[in-house]
């Protein structure tokens, strides 16, 4: 345990979430905040939520207490009867912030301590002038002993002020959010890595994090990364406890030191040495681990407008917006299913409509520890040397719109092409085209940070054999994989979704489970390479217990070298459909169905040893 006292100013934030109806905050050039709301007479904001805390100092107080030292802010203002704080107004809406700060911001002052104690911090929120800067100079020097951490940012560091040499000179540890030229190791807070030397590790902050101010967010990650370097934890572990700091604080709280130690535990894989790429562990790699979990699985509640038309008209439910989203509510408001869903596929419009209580649905699924996804193809479009045929739309929006879905939350995505399987089809120019675009899709998704879902479906409803689904499924995926290993796709940030191999829906003589099992298995192990992060498979209409038995058959004819797992739209949600049909009313009685067959499913799973041969 150490003593430290900092000196900076503590800030009272007040956070305060607009309606979204009457007002929204946009992103301008160089992603500066906008407020569009009618400034004057006959109009007021309501807003519905406010949260006060402190920031700056107190924030970094905060971390070493957590940590276990004995943190004291030199004139804490927040001891006087009338603290004299820094007041600042964040808005949001939706995921967006716009930050209100005053122009001038406060002068810190600085008192010597009377007893010296083991460390000095000056913290990012420190506003020093020559007077204050020489008076720390001078205590240093006369009290040796006392070591001193320095957050260099742009407002402690304008031009190069010459008495931030001296300073610095005396540093024993360097933080810094700006480039800063040095030959000394100092951790450097990126927007989206945190470096130490040649350490890095990336940062995957939630939309909530991200409406933090950036003084808080960065005097979390210093003090954690200080406090741990004074603890003795060597610069990979503070590193780390860094990130889980960050990573896992709300507004207004962080993790204990204990549940830290528990998220950072077996995580040295996350440490790069080399910052020259301070991306090299990709975000789509860290959103995969989180993707693939033993015994959970993806829920595919992405029907389009006109799949789920046809879904409700059969179900005589009324095909209305607010009926869909109340329909999908249901699912998403299911009690405890995080326990079996690590992601959850939406619809365009479903990621835009929100939950009983405000939050858009892709922050309430976020806010179950569950991924959002987000299906990013616009259907399918008849192939016109193959009119029978089908490609699948969407490529040339791809990127802007993932951009936005990013920001709205998204962290995956999927793109569906179907094979039809007759006499003549699918056509050698049909498979060609579609996996090159499969490829293409997955190679922009990842150029925007999101994992790609490669879904070729074979579709069930046909009438072949189940020799001819695996034929027609192995020369599907050889090309597809051809397609993605020549665009340089990171098949370790990527997902297959695919058929199991089973005799078409029309067909006279249906697969069993065990064959099903046996053919899927052999065609995956021989095709799909092992460094794939995971395959999950779609229910293509098969019966929904069907589904469940023939996956856990395939999962028996493992292991295989990647996660295997379900991501079934039908055969989760069509029991949900079914109840509803008959009693329209009785949700509790619909979610019990949905977790029956989350249940299933997640025992069909078995026990795999994750992910290894
Ligand atoms: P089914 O499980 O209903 O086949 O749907 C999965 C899916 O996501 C299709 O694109």
């Amino acid at each position: 345990m150490s003593t430290i006292n900092i000196i900076g100013n503590v800030t009272r934030d007040t956070y305060i979430t607009l309606d979204s109806h009457q007002s929204t905050i946009e992103k301008g050039r160089y992603d500066t905040p906008w407020l569009t709301a009618p400034f004057d007479d006959s109009h007021s904001l309501k807003y519905f939520n406010e949260i006060t805390t402190l920031g700056g100092s107190a924030i970094t107080q905060d971390i070493f207490s957590i940590f276990g030292h004995e943190p004291a802010i030199i004139n804490d203002p927040t001891m006087d009867d009338e603290p004299d704080l820094t007041d600042r107004y964040i808005l949001t809406v939706d995921n967006h912030a716009l930050h209100l700060f005053p122009t001038t911001p406060k002068q810190t002052i600085f008192t010597a301590p009377v007893n010296p104690p083991d460390y000095l911090y000056i913290g990012r929120s420190a506003n020093l002038d020559i007077t204050a800067v020489t008076s720390i100079i001078n205590y240093l020097h006369i009290h040796q002993n006392v070591k001193l951490i320095l957050f260099i940012s742009k407002r402690t560091n304008p031009s190069g002020r010459p008495y931030e040499n001296d300073l610095l000179a005396r540093s024993d540890l360097i933080i810094s959010d700006i480039e800063f030229n040095t030959e000394r190791p100092i951790l450097y807070i990126g927007k989206n890595i945190l470096s130490y030397g040649s350490l890095s590790v990336p940062l995957s902050l939630t939309p909530k994090n991200r409406l933090m101010t950036t003084l808080s967010s960065h005097s979390l990650i210093a003090a954690a990364f200080a406090a741990s370097m004074i603890s003795g934890h060597g610069p990979k572990q503070a590193l780390l406890f860094a990130k889980a700091t960050i990573e896992h604080s709300t507004l207004i709280a962080s993790p204990s030191y204990n549940k830290l130690k528990d998220i950072i535990m077996d995580q040295d894989y996350l440490i790069q040495n080399d910052t020259s790429k301070p991306n090299a562990i990709p975000e789509v790699e860290l959103t995969v681990e989180r993707l693939m979990v033993p015994g959970k699985g993806i829920l595919a509640a992405d029907e389009s407008g006109g799949s789920i038309k046809k879904k409700f008209e059969a179900a005589g439910i009324p095909d209305e917006e607010e009926v869909r989203r109340t329909y999908r509510n249901i699912f998403f408001t299911t009690p405890g299913i995080s326990e079996y869903l690590t992601g959850i596929i939406l619809f365009d419009e479903t990621a835009r409509q929100k939950s009983d209580d405000g939050r858009t649905f892709p922050q309430f699924i976020s806010d179950l520890g569950i991924i959002p996804g987000i299906k990013v193809d616009l259907g399918l479009e008849p192939i016109p040397e193959s009119p029978d045929e089908n490609y699948t739309k969407g490529l040339d929006t791809l990127g802007d719109r993932l951009a936005e879905y990013y920001d709205m939350g998204a962290r995956f995505a999927k793109w569906r092409a179907a094979f039809n399987v007759t006499n003549s089809t699918p056509s050698e120019l049909a498979i060609d085209k579609n996996c090159e675009i499969l490829a293409e899709y997955a190679k922009i998704c990842q150029e925007h940070n999101i994992v790609p879902i490669v879904e070729p479906e074979v579709v069930h409803d046909g009438d072949y054999t189940i020799r001819a689904s695996a034929e027609i499924t192995s020369k599907i995926l050889n090309k597809l994989f051809e397609q993605l290993e020549q665009r340089s796709v990171n098949l370790k940030g990527c997902i297959l979704k695919v058929n199991m191999c089973l005799a078409g829906s029309r067909y006279e003589i249906q697969s069993s489970a065990a064959e099903v099992g046996r053919v899927t298995a052999e065609v995956l192990k021989a095709i799909v390479p092992d460094k794939l992060a995971g395959v999950v498979f779609l229910s293509g209409g098969q019966e929904v217990e069907q589904s469940t038995n023939n996956l856990a058959e395939i999962i028996k004819n493992g292991p295989f070298p990647w996660y295997v797992t379900f991501s079934f739209a039908r055969a989760l949600q069509d029991p949900v459909i079914d109840t509803l049909k008959n009693i329209p009313e009785n949700i509790p009685v619909a979610q019990g169905a949905f977790l029956e067959r989350l249940k299933a499913n997640q025992l069909a799973l078995g026990h795999q040893e994750p992910g290894k041969e």
